[in-house]
């Protein structure tokens, strides 16, 4: 870390701070304050996250000229955008403020959240790539989930800030989530240097299906003894939705029912295929046992296979032959 990046952090963390006194102590923070009381948001879960509000005025931009703050490091901040005529204006105007931070809990970004999505601009605006702020190596919550993991809580992984934070209101604190993006190599890595466990608890929309059958294959690229397992969360909700309408406790039996990476994906194969169709069931069935070969216990396999074979009456037996060669393949 040098002096640059102490002083951009330092940029930062004074920026928390405006944020978040603007949201909790003024009138122009009203609405974003009531926004997210409507939300079911805690003022101790703000206090903990340090939510803020950056106000449709400019806030930053004259706080740190009046504080003589070099322009070049303002520059470097990602907190401004700049015109055409090189003038810096404060880059989070009227959203909600997330503040992210690192592993060592020094804050190196914002998100910020639009109060309504009844405009054309995005719902969640991040910082862009800075000297501290790299989207792709960033798990967002980890300073916070750490302690809980290391004392043997799996860590489960939410697609959205929102989830993180309102399983951590809930008492599943050791929630984590990546920048809005698929899973990276280095996210991938760093999850499995600190927990043997990981539940993963994407949202019950189709996008969120998608990004489960991504983040397993990727998850498995990089071979571990990492375990793995899925929520699914029913209805289309997130977990976010699902918390705040069935509770902590509701939840916390998904974490423990939640399935093997196999379980979701067979059924997540079925789905892509319209098995009343004597081909769509042949194919499925040759898809199905890829699946079933990558699976490492060999009575785990047995079973799965028993189930196919009970499934569309056909004779283990050939089930077998058609699996045995697969599995050489994979090992
Ligand atoms: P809420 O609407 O506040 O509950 O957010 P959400 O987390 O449920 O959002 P959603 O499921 O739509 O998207 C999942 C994640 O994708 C978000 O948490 C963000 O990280 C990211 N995301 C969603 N919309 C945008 C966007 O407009 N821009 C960017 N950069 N990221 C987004
Ligand atoms: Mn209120
Ligand atoms: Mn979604
Ligand atoms: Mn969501
Ligand atoms: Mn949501």
């Amino acid at each position: 870390e040098n002096t640059q990046q102490k002083e951009l952090i330092d940029l930062h963390e004074q920026s928390v701070k405006l944020y978040h006194h603007i949201l909790t102590n003024t009138k122009m923070g009203q609405p974003a304050l009531d926004y997210l009381h409507k939300r079911g948001v805690s003022d101790e879960t703000i206090t903990t996250y340090q939510l803020g509000y950056a106000p449709a005025q400019r806030l930053l931009k004259p706080f740190f000229d009046e504080r003589k703050v070099d322009f070049q490091l303002l520059r470097k901040s990602g907190l401004f955008s700049e015109d055409q005529d090189g003038n810096l204006r404060d880059r989070f105007v009227d959203r909600v403020m997330y503040p992210i931070r690192n592993g060592t809990g020094q804050t190196i970004a914002f998100s910020g959240r639009l109060l309504t999505t009844d405009s054309d601009m995005p719902k969640y605006l991040n910082s862009p790539e800075t000297d501290i702020f790299n989207k792709r190596k960033v798990l967002f919550n980890l300073d916070l989930a750490l302690s809980n993991i290391r004392t043997g809580e799996p860590a489960i992984l939410f697609e959205g800030y929102m989830d993180v934070i309102t399983a951590f209101q809930a008492g599943v604190k050791s929630g984590i989530a990546s920048m809005g993006t698929s899973l990276t190599e280095q996210q991938i890595y760093d999850i499995k240097r600190i927990t043997h466990e990981v539940v993963i608890s994407y949202d019950g929309d189709t996008p969120g299906q998608k990004a489960i059958k991504r983040a397993i294959d990727s998850f498995n690229e990089q071979k571990s003894h990492l375990v793995m397992k899925i929520i699914s969360i029913p209805d289309g909700m997130d977990p976010d939705e699902f918390i705040r309408k069935k509770g902590a406790e509701d939840f916390k039996q998904l974490i423990d029912h939640a399935q093997a990476p196999i379980e979701f994906e067979l059924n997540y194969l079925k789905k892509q295929y319209n098995l009343d169709s004597e081909v769509d069931q042949s194919s499925y069935i040759a898809e199905a046992l890829k699946l079933i070969s990558r699976v490492d216990s060999s009575i785990s396999r047995d079973l799965y296979l028993n189930r196919l074979a009970d499934e569309f009456s056909v004779a283990k037996q050939l089930l077998q032959q058609q699996l045995a060669p697969l599995i050489k393949q994979s090992a």
